[in-house]
């Protein structure tokens, strides 16, 4: 856990990787869903960079929903609470969804996220996801689109925070602790 910030954020996953492997994300999804019509649903805060430039690159009728969730507060270990902030505004039943995730890290977000979306009746649900921390998880999910599997580096940047700072930085960085 940073206790004490060192320097700023190092680059880990470098814009160009980053747009790069959205576009890719985006093919996929525009194949696997070719012909039907999608809500896609951005988890706030940490998504929303993540999901504006990949919904610019899936061509789907689409709806955008937000769903405002939080666990971590000011920590960088999660409370394993996970509190609504904002609730979506579109009835689910019968729709295809898709979940837009920045990070699963410990899962208690997505498994939080899954069984309250399920309740909605959907056609369908899938998950997309920019980043996977496979060696955290503790709740049982699964993802159907992840963008890139990582370490235990503490991630920044591109939608993700340290105490609500670095959430503009167009990169993924990792944040070095002060020993
Ligand atoms: C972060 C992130 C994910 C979740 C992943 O959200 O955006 O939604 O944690 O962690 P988990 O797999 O351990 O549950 P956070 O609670 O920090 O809120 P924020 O997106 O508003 O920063």
């Amino acid at each position: 856990m940073p206790t004490k910030m060192k320097t700023e954020p190092k680059v880990l996953i470098p814009e160009i990787k980053l747009q790069a492997r959205i576009k890719e994300l985006a093919q996929e999804i525009n194949q696997d869903y070719q012909g039907r019509e999608v809500v896609a649903i951005c988890i706030l805060k940490g998504s929303f960079m993540f999901y504006s430039d990949l919904i610019r690159e899936i061509e789907l009728p689409m709806s955008c929903e937000f769903l405002g969730l939080s666990s971590y507060g000011g920590q960088t270990i999660t409370s394993g609470e996970v509190k609504v902030t904002l609730d979506i505004n579109e009835p689910l039943n019968g729709k295809h969804v898709i979940v837009f995730e920045d990070i699963v890290d410990s899962g208690y977000t997505l498994r939080y996220v899954m069984s309250m979306l399920r309740t909605r009746g959907p056609a369908s649900i899938k998950v997309c996801s920019l980043l996977y921390k496979p060696d955290s998880l503790k709740a049982e999910v699964q993802l159907d689109y992840v963008g890139f599997k990582m370490g235990n580096e503490f991630v920044v940047g591109y939608g993700l925070d340290y105490n609500e700072k670095y959430r503009t930085l167009p990169f993924i960085g990792y944040i070095e602790n002060e020993h």
